[in-house]
């Protein structure tokens, strides 16, 4: 994948970023991710791609935009040849996982922690998991390869600490604030282990064990599994190891007749995908190279991100940028005047 595409791809989560903006603290998390998938889909079809959308907003007949299977990219524009001045061959064959709005309930609520995220990788990098729970459990460079999701959480803690030379209460796990991991933060602060309960937002959680800034050793728990992948995918460029589990919706929220349904639905997708739930899936068979490149613009001020700053029509984002062969992050600020964005943007993000 070209380098230079590094910048292209941050350039689409500023403008998603910048579209779900518009909509933080409205209490419309729909019309907040709406805004920003608009921005994504608009932006990644101005680069010079051949883009499948492999992990998106849902599949064909639920999502009409970034739907699993998308093509998208200047390669799949009529006219492109027109428009860009370049040929099909001249676009990057490449997969692409993304989540326009990473915390649409922050969002919509004015919270903390809201960010835009996509991942792209070569063709036949990513797994392709329906949009089902994921059980995950991440780690930095330096416990790479001391994981397995196969021997219980007490052993891969106690293993970790090891690597890291830690003790059990210099350790700080990431872990989402839900009811169903009520249990296991307790017993973990029993342990003397330090919980950060992040109340949504599991993708920003995953980059936390990587980050040199950051008190985060581990990430575990239960999440979706589209965010499984694009945290795979980060973790992946940034050195770290990941394993997962794919998880009924009944495993996880309880055994209902709805539940049983989207279970029986689950299992039949993970069939077709050649997936198997409950099966241990390794780095490998999240994310299969290291060329990978994840961009992220923060919505409202996070652990990750500042959030975007406006005053009138100019706005400031971060971004966070990773090249997985070099593993250079960068952190790009940008000032938009909104005011100059084209005829395609301006109305989102304005
Ligand atoms: P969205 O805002 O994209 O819906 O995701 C927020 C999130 O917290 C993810 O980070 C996490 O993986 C998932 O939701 C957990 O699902 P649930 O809210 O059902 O527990």
């Amino acid at each position: 994948m070209k380098r230079e595409l590094a910048l292209e791809f941050a350039r689409v989560t500023e403008a998603a970023a910048l579209a779900a903006h518009k909509w933080v603290g409205r209490g419309d998390k729909e019309a907040a991710d709406q805004a920003a998938v608009d921005a994504m889909r608009t932006m990644l079809n101005r680069i010079s791609i051949d883009g499948e959308i492999v992990i998106g907003e849902g599949e064909i007949d639920e999502a009409p935009m970034l739907y699993i299977g998308e093509k998208v990219g200047i390669a799949n524009q009529q006219n492109h040849e027109i428009e860009a001045g370049e040929t099909a061959d001249e676009c990057s064959p490449v997969d692409i996982a993304v989540d326009p709005v990473e915390g649409t309930r922050m969002t919509a609520q004015g919270q903390a922690n809201a960010i835009t995220v996509l991942a792209v990788a070569d063709k036949g990098s990513f797994l392709k998991a329906p949009d089902m729970y994921m059980e995950k459990l991440i780690v930095g460079p330096e416990a790479k390869g001391v994981i397995d999701l196969n021997k219980p959480l007490m052993e891969n803690i106690n293993n970790v600490a090891k690597a890291l030379k830690k003790e059990l209460n210099e350790l700080m796990i990431v872990i989402l604030d839900k009811p169903r991991h009520a249990q296991i933060i307790k017993d973990l602060q029993k342990l003397g282990i330090k919980v950060y309960a992040l109340p949504d937002g599991d993708v920003a959680g995953s980059l936390l064990t990587c980050l040199v800034d950051s008190d985060v050793d581990i990430l575990y728990g239960i999440g979706g599994a589209p965010e499984g992948v694009i945290s795979a995918a980060v973790i992946r460029a940034l050195g770290g190891d990941m394993q997962a589990r794919l998880k009924l919706r009944s495993e996880v929220k309880g055994v209902t007749l709805e539940n049983d349904k989207i279970s029986t639905f689950e299992k039949r997708r993970c069939e077709e995908m050649g997936l198997v739930v409950g099966e241990v899936l390794k780095m490998d068979d999240l994310v299969k190279d290291d060329e990978v490149i994840f961009s992220a613009t923060g919505i409202t001020s996070g652990d990750v991100l500042e959030g975007i700053k406006r005053k009138g029509n100019i706005a400031r984002t971060q971004t966070l940028v990773v090249r997985g062969r070099t593993k250079t992050i960068r952190y790009i600020n940008s000032i938009h005047n909104l005011d100059f964005k084209d005829s395609k943007i301006s109305h989102l993000v304005k």
